[in-house]
């Protein structure tokens, strides 16, 4: 089929680049002129694993192209909306960019469209679109919008949207039902030529759920809040595991072989961040407000939220005791892995608060380094970890990139300040760390010295389970 994607960010490109690897021959307009350009050169705007690939092959192909929001509103009887939903200061989704969309649309587009919202949205933007659509229909257009949220994780979208446990389509035509059957039929019957796995073993069998517009709009803002959910209240938990000397990790454990809870998103840490939790958490208790619903609960967990780093910042303060002066090293600026999104990362709360503080700080990202020193401008960036750790009084891990796993510790040990690890990501087992003559401190669980004198109850029970 012939299908536009209007906004090529982390969303738009990769929906663009895997209807395109699935067989559809798409066009992608993206409003930004330097994203254009290079989009239409072959360069990446962003990093997204296997995303560079998908992208080439779709434009040696020929399948996609990229170009004008004009363009895309007359090349495909299919209108995917991709385009960002940031946070209004008071919490709200500004919604002006898909405003802006849907006008360009009814003032351009003649024959048939079908609409698709893709961007998350608060419920009740079909409805919106619908109204919109026909104030500035200026010829004739006929069209249907339907809702279809995505729930591609930064760092695996790619394998996200070629393999979901769900899709999600909220219509209220049949003609529409039918043209997204056909757009997603390959994904559900996982019929494509897989750039991720070579076997491309049956990952998962897509659940096709066909629901209304309002229900499917929902089911997005609903998912990401239970799931920020899930990461409070393990972080909550962590405190007292803190205070008790109780390992979270081990109750994470143990509460996640109950099938009911599950372990994914149990991890504790400094928080949530990127650009869906927060924002979308936001926008939920803002939609439940302004409908008369009492949302506390998600109030909750975004307060929780928001004092990880000031509860991180104490740790430090704890350990360093003045941190006026003092040199910290961060390795990880990326609000999570294998991305280079730094949009409400958890490393730039945390940094602002230790140069509010008077500390010195150095930082190492694999792959965040651009998009962070553009908010952080006033630190200093490394090529590498130790680099960040030269004459460090702590170490910070804020972000658990894999590298971080394969440290060299007689190295780092060579260059700090001092031999101290407070991993905001329980990257580690302590005893790891402590047998090179580290101190570590992590997020719920008993802290460490060094000398690995205080051995705790864990480490008979380490050796007991040997
Ligand atoms: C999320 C949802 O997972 C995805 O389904 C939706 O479409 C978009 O939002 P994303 O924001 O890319 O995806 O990242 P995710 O992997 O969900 O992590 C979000 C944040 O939670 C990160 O800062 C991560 O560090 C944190 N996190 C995640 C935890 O602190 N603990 C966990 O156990 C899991």
């Amino acid at each position: 089929m012939r299908i536009s994607v209007i906004g090529a960010g982390y969303v738009g490109l990769t929906t663009a680049a895997c209807l395109a690897q699935i067989g559809h021959d798409v066009f992608c307009s993206e409003s930004d002129g330097d994203k254009l350009h290079k989009l239409q050169n072959g360069i990446m705007p962003l990093f997204e694993p296997h995303l560079e690939s998908v992208v080439a092959d779709g434009r040696k192909s020929g399948r996609l192209a990229f170009g004008s929001t004009e363009e895309a509103i007359d090349s495909g009887q299919t209108i995917f909306i991709c385009v960002g939903t940031p946070p209004l200061p008071n919490g709200d989704a500004d919604l002006s960019a898909i405003e802006g969309v849907a006008r360009a649309i009814a003032k351009r587009a003649s024959g048939y469209r079908l609409v698709i919202e893709k961007s998350t949205v608060p419920v009740q933007t079909g409805s919106q679109l619908r109204k919109h659509l026909a104030v500035h229909n200026t010829k004739g257009l006929k069209y249907d919008v339907a809702s279809n949220p995505e729930f591609l994780r930064e760092g695996s979208a790619v394998e996200d949207f070629l393999h979901p446990d769900r899709i999600v389509v909220g219509v209220e035509s049949r003609r529409a039902a039918e043209l997204l059957r056909e757009i997603y039929a390959p994904i559900v019957g996982q019929s494509f030529a897989c750039p991720v796995h070579s076997d491309c073993r049956r990952l998962t069998d897509p659940v096709f759920l066909m629901t209304d517009t309002e229900s499917a709009e929902l089911i997005k803002h609903a998912s990401n809040s239970f799931l920020a959910m899930k990461i409070s209240f393990i972080n909550m938990v962590a405190n007292l595991c803190e205070v008790v000397g109780a390992d979270v990790t081990k109750v994470a454990e143990g509460m996640g072989l109950d099938p009911r809870i599950g372990s994914a998103f149990l991890k504790p840490g400094i928080g949530f961040g990127g650009f869906c939790f927060p924002k979308d958490v936001q926008a939920f208790i803002r939609i439940a407000e302004r409908s008369g619903c009492d949302f506390s609960l998600l109030k909750e967990v975004e307060k929780i939220n928001q004092r990880r780093i000031h509860e991180f910042v104490e740790k430090v303060r704890k350990e360093v005791w003045v941190v006026r002066g003092k040199k910290i090293a961060v390795w990880g600026l990326a609000f999570k892995p294998n991305t280079d999104d730094v949009r409400f990362a958890p490393s730039i709360a945390l940094v602002r608060a230790l140069l509010d503080e008077g500390a010195i700080v150095s930082a190492y990202d694999p792959q965040a380094t651009e998009k962070a020193s553009a908010v952080l401008p006033n630190i200093t960036y490394c090529a590498n970890p130790y680099e960040a750790a030269i004459g460090a009084d702590a170490v910070l891990i804020v972000t658990e990139w894999e590298e971080f796993r394969a440290i060299d510790w007689h190295r780092l040990a060579t260059v700090v300040e001092r031999q101290l690890i407070i991993d905001g990501r329980n990257v580690f087992e302590p005893t790891e760390i402590t047998r090179h003559g580290f101190q570590y401190i992590s997020i719920g669980r008993p802290s460490r010295s060094a000398d690995g004198k205080d051995a705790k109850a864990e480490d008979s029970l380490a050796s007991i389970e040997k």
